[in-house]
C-alpha cells in the first residue's frame, strides 16, 4: 500500500510507521490522520507484525502537532467534529489495539503530536525531543485525548502546569515525570525500540492482546478493570498459547508461540 504522507515497512515481525511531512514537521492533517489509520489497522491485522513502532521523517521533529493551518477557521461544529473523528480514527483507534505500539519519539512531540504519542502503548525518546500541549497559547484546549491521557501518565499537577503554561519539557523531565520510558541518542532511537520489540516478540501475542485490554480498562469510565482482568485471565486457560507456554516451562525449553 502506499500512502502520500506516511511510510510503512515491515521487516521481522515489527511494521514501523514513520510520518513523512519533514517539511511541516510532521504536522497532522486529515488525510494524514486518514492514512495513519489504515497503516495501523493493516498492520494490527497482519499476522507478522508482532510489534509497530511509530515515528516521524527528518531529525528535528515526532509531529509538531495537529495541522494548524487546516482548522484556523473552523466554526464550534467543526471544532467539535475535528476532535471526535481525530479521537476515534487515531488516538483511541491506536490506544485499543491488541498489536503493542510503541512510540520512538524522535524530536518536537507537541499537542496532537504529544497526543498521538501519549496514546501508544509507551514511549521512548530521543535526547534531542521536546514535548508539550501548546494549545491554550492557541486559544483553544488539548482535543486529541490530551487532557486524559497526560493526567493519567505524570499526574494531575504536573498535567496542569504543562496545559496552563503551554510550555515543552525536554527529554530527561519527560523522563523523570514517567511520560516516556528511555532517552537514548537519536542516532540509535529505532535501533533500541527494535530491541525492546524483539523481547515483546519472544512472549504470547495473545497473551499480549489480552493485557493491553485489561490495562486499558482501569481507564475507562463504568469499566471495573478487575472484572476484565479476571475474564481475560480465565480466557487465556482455553488458547493454545497457554498450553504451549505452560509446557514449554515444564519441559524446560523455550516456549514457540503459534502466533498472532
Ligand atoms: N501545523 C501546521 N504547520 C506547522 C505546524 C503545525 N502544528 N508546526 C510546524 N508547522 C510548519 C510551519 O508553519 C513551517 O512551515 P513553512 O515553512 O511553510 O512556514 C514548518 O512547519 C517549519 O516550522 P517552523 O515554525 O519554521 O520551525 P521552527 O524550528 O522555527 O519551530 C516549532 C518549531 C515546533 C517550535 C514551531 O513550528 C511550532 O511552534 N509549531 C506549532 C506547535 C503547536 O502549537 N502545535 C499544536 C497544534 S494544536
Amino acid at each position: 500500500m502506499t500512502y502520500e504522507n506516511i511510510l510503512s515497512d515491515s521487516h521481522n515481525g515489527i511494521t514501523t510507521i514513520t510520518i513523512n511531512r519533514p517539511k511541516k514537521l510532521n504536522a497532522l492533517n486529515r488525510n494524514t490522520i486518514k492514512e495513519l489509520h489504515e497503516a495501523f489497522d493493516s498492520a494490527n491485522q497482519d499476522p507478522d507484525t508482532k510489534v509497530i513502532i511509530i515515528t516521524g521523517s527528518g531529525e528535528k521533529a515526532f509531529v509538531a502537532g495537529a495541522d494548524i493551518s487546516e482548522f484556523a477557521d473552523f466554526n464550534v461544529e467543526e471544532g467539535g467534529k475535528l476532535a471526535a473523528q481525530g479521537q476515534e480514527l487515531l488516538f483511541d483507534f491506536v490506544e485499543n489495539l491488541s498489536t503493542p505500539v510503541i512510540a520512538a519519539v524522535n524530536g518536537f512531540a507537541l499537542g496532537g503530536g504529544l497526543e498521538l504519542a501519549m496514546a501508544c502503548h509507551f514511549r521512548v525518546a530521543s535526547t534531542n525531543a521536546r514535548m508539550g500541549l501548546p494549545e491554550t497559547s492557541l486559544g483553544v484546549i488539548p482535543g486529541y485525548g490530551g487532557t486524559q491521557r497526560l493526567p493519567q501518565l505524570v499526574g494531575k499537577g504536573r498535567a496542569m502546569e504543562m496545559i496552563m503554561t503551554a510550555g515543552m519539557i525536554d527529554a530527561n523531565q519527560a523522563l523523570s515525570y514517567g511520560l516516556v520510558n528511555y532517552v537514548v541518542e537519536q542516532e540509535g532511537l529505532l535501533d533500541f525500540c527494535k530491541k525492546i520489540s524483539t523481547k515483546i516478540m519472544h512472549n504470547s501475542s495473545m497473551a499480549i492482546a489480552e493485557a493491553i485490554k485489561a490495562v486499558n480498562a482501569n481507564f475507562k469510565d463504568g469499566v471495573n478493570g478487575f472484572d476484565i482482568e479476571i475474564k481475560a485471565f480465565g480466557d487465556c486457560f482455553g488458547t493454545e498459547d497457554f498450553k504451549e507456554g505452560t509446557t514449554a516451562f515444564l519441559e524446560k525449553r523455550k516456549a514457540n508461540f503459534p502466533g498472532k
